[in-house]
C-alpha cells in the first residue's frame, strides 16, 4: 500500500514539474536541449525592453484572414495533386499557421563555414549568436544548400529542377532565403550583416506573435523626383534580412513564380543570357517587393470590399514606426538600413536601428545602394 502512496505521490510530483517546466517562460532558462529550438514566444516576455515605437495598422477596412477564402463547394478532401498548381502543392506541402511561433533558427550562407580560414565575417557572423541566445544559427555553404534544398523539397521536384537550373550563384543565394524560410522558418540574415538588436525587439510587446507571420523591412524610399534612374520601385522591401514563419503565402508565391520563370526561360534556352542587371526583377528585391503588395492587396487573403483603395507604396513612404498589414509587420527604414544616411534613415544607435547590412559579401547593383557617392 505504502508503495502504491509513494508512487502516486512520484507521479504527482513528476507531472507538477513537467507542468511547470513546459508551461515556464523564464527568460532565464538555459537553452533548451529539446530537438526543436525554442521559439522566440518564449522568451520574449522580458518586461519593459520595448521602448522602441509603436505599430500603427494599415489595413484595408474588411480585414485579414489567413486562410485564403474558398468558394462554396470547392473543398477537396482527396487532393489530387497532379491538377493542383504548383502554389497550391507548395501550400500543401509547408501548411502556414500564423498561430505558431516563429521557429528560432538563423540561416545565413556564405561561399565557406566560420571554421574556415577565409571566412571573413566572423564580427558579423558572431553578433548574431550574441543577440540570440538559445537559437540555432547555421551558415550554410553553397554545396550544403543544394543538398538540403533536394532534401526539404523532395516531393516539389520542378523546385529542385529550378534551384539546380538557376546559373549565378547570386540568383541561388536569392532563391535559397525563400526556400528556407518557406519550408522551415525563422530568420535570414545575408552574411554580411550585423545584428545591432534581438530580433525578438523586432516586433514591439503590445503586438502578439500569434497574429504576426512575416517581419520585414525597408530598403529604399528614395522620395526624389529621379528616383527611376536610381531605383527599380518608388519604394523597396529589403531581402538582406526576413523573419517569417514556415509556409507563409507571400514565400509560397516567391517561389512558385521564381520556379516557373526559371523552368520557363529554361525551357527556352534563355536562362543562361540573365546578366547581374536582371537578378533584382527575377529573384530580387523588385520581384520581392512586388509579391509583398501583391499579398497586400489579393482578394483571398483581404476583404477588399470595404477597401478604401490599394496599399502601396504611399501607405510606406517617410514611416517612422513600425506598420502592420495583416499578418505582416513592415519595419521603418533605419530598422534594416540605419546609417546610409539618406532616405529619412536615422544612425545605428537609433532604438529602432536592428541590423546594419554591409553590401559586402552580396551583390547588389551599385545603383541599387548607394545614391551620390
Ligand atoms: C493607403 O494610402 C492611401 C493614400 O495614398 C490612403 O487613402 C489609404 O487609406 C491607405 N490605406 C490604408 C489601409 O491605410
Amino acid at each position: 500500500m505504502l508503495s502504491f502512496r509513494r508512487a502516486l505521490v512520484a507521479a504527482a510530483f513528476f507531472i507538477t514539474v513537467l507542468f511547470f517546466t513546459t508551461r515556464s517562460s523564464t527568460p532565464a532558462a538555459p537553452p533548451s536541449a529539446v530537438a526543436y529550438p525554442k521559439a522566440d514566444s518564449d522568451t520574449e516576455s522580458k518586461q519593459g525592453s520595448d521602448t522602441t515605437g509603436t505599430l500603427v495598422d494599415a489595413e484595408h477596412a474588411g480585414g485579414h484572414r489567413n486562410r485564403p477564402s474558398q468558394p462554396q463547394g470547392q473543398q477537396q478532401t482527396i487532393q489530387d495533386a497532379s491538377k493542383m498548381t504548383l502554389y497550391d502543392r507548395l501550400a500543401y506541402q509547408f501548411p502556414y499557421d500564423v498561430e505558431t511561433k516563429f521557429p528560432a533558427y538563423i540561416w545565413q550562407t556564405w561561399r565557406w563555414t566560420p571554421a574556415h580560414a577565409e571566412f571573413q565575417f566572423r564580427e558579423q557572423e558572431a553578433t548574431w549568436t550574441e543577440q540570440h541566445p538559445g537559437f540555432i544559427h547555421e551558415v550554410i555553404t553553397d554545396q550544403v544548400a543544394g543538398h538540403l534544398i533536394r532534401l526539404l523539397y523532395a516531393s516539389l521536384p520542378e523546385v529542385v529542377e529550378a534551384y539546380a537550373a538557376l546559373p549565378l550563384a547570386v540568383l541561388k543565394a536569392d532563391f535559397f532565403r525563400y526556400l528556407i524560410l518557406l519550408a522551415r522558418g525563422g530568420i535570414y540574415s545575408d552574411i554580411d550583416t550585423y545584428a545591432i538588436r534581438s530580433a525578438l525587439d523586432w516586433i514591439p510587446e503590445a503586438v502578439p506573435r500569434s497574429a504576426v507571420g512575416l517581419v520585414i523591412g525597408i530598403e529604399a524610399d528614395p522620395d526624389r523626383p529621379d528616383w527611376k534612374d536610381w531605383y527599380s520601385r518608388r519604394v523597396q522591401f529589403c531581402q538582406w534580412t526576413i523573419q517569417a514563419k514556415p509556409g507563409h503565402p507571400v514565400l509560397r508565391d516567391v517561389v512558385a513564380r521564381i520556379t516557373e520563370e526559371t523552368l520557363r526561360r529554361k525551357q527556352a534556352g534563355s536562362l543562361r543570357s540573365i546578366v547581374d542587371k536582371n537578378v533584382i526583377e527575377f529573384t530580387g528585391p523588385a520581384l520581392w517587393t512586388d509579391v509583398i503588395f501583391e499579398y497586400f492587396n489579393d482578394p483571398r487573403y483581404f476583404d477588399m470590399g470595404q477597401s478604401a483603395g490599394p496599399i502601396d507604396w504611399r501607405n510606406f513612404t517617410g514611416m517612422e514606426n513600425r506598420r502592420r498589414v495583416g499578418d505582416v509587420v513592415v519595419l521603418p527604414i533605419t530598422s534594416f538600413s540605419p546609417g546610409v544616411q539618406q532616405m529619412g534613415a536615422k544612425d545605428t544607435d537609433d532604438p529602432m536601428a536592428f541590423v546594419k547590412h554591409d553590401f559586402e559579401g552580396t551583390w547588389k547593383p551599385e545603383s541599387e545602394r548607394h545614391i551620390g557617392d
